[in-house]
């Protein structure tokens, strides 16, 4: 099902982009960790943040859901400014985190997790059948609702956390590296998963990805930071074509 906001691709105005970032800086004390970012996710879009280790990744998707408070710049989540807006509000501005290693209650069941996924969701969609999306992405949570959460797998794990994202009903989904410590067959099924739920929820995707090669067969455009700039912003082609991003970014 296609969510209200989402436009289908062929509807996509650049002049209307889902996320807006504009000159964003943000500081660690003495630690400048972002400098100057800016870059723009169209409605329905589906795009990938790379870079190596301490390039800021993490910054910039905390600095969008209100966890660091940007020095300075601009974010804008359709009309909306979230610079200044306290992170406990963003949920309900369409906007779902879900960040560095799975975060979820182990001592809650699986369906209880999802539950309190639901507090910021929309008033027009019921949990009731965002609990059904969500299951008919991963039947394996259903499988498993009323098992605690702290029993499941890692990959289990990661993919209740993406589910309880997916109970506020998002517009812009961002996940922080979800394929981190997951063996090669459960990766390939998140990622399965991931393009799913983009194409057939229509959220649009900010993900980061340390494994390049594999955002590549998701993504559909990147920006590259390097310690905390922008170095790269262009399409999956345009990535894969770059010799110096092949060399730096795909070990090839
Ligand atoms: N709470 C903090 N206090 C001080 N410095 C921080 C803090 N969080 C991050 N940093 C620093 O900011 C820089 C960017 O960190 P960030 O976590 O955003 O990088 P990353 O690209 O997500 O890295 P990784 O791939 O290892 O997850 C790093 O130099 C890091 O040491
Ligand atoms: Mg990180």
């Amino acid at each position: 099902m296609r969510l209200p906001w989402t436009p289908a691709a062929a509807e996509r105005d650049s002049s209307a982009a889902a996320l807006r970032v504009q000159n964003l800086s943000v500081d660690y004390g003495n630690i400048r960790a972002l400098v100057d970012v800016s870059f723009e996710l169209l409605p329905g879009e589906f795009m990938g943040v790379l870079g190596a280790n301490g390039a800021g990744k993490s910054t910039l998707l905390k600095a969008v859901s209100g966890l660091v408070r940007p020095a300075s710049g601009s974010i804008r989540l359709g009309e909306t400014e979230l610079v200044g807006v306290p992170a406990h509000r963003v949920p309900a501005t369409g906007l779902a985190h879900v960040p560095e290693r799975r975060r979820v209650f182990p001592s809650l069941s699986v369906q209880d997790n999802l539950a309190l996924g639901a507090y910021a969701t929309p008033p027009d969609r019921s949990r009731a059948e965002l609990l059904d999306e969500v299951f008919t992405l991963f039947p394996r949570l259903k499988e498993r609702a009323t098992q605690l959460a702290g029993s499941l797998s890692g990959g289990e794990q990661q993919m209740l956390a993406v589910g309880r994202a997916l109970m506020l009903a998002p517009r812009l989904l961002m996940l922080d590296e979800p394929s981190l410590g997951l063996a090669p067959v459960i990766v390939e099924e998140m990622f399965d998963r991931l393009a799913a739920i983009h194409r057939e929820l229509g959220v649009s995707v900010l993900l980061i990805e340390q494994n390049a090669t594999q955002a590549l067969e998701v993504i559909e455009r990147a920006i590259v930071l390097t310690t905390g700039e922008v170095t790269f912003t262009g399409t999956r082609g345009e990535l894969e074509g770059s010799e110096y991003l092949q060399r730096a970014y795909l070990g090839l």
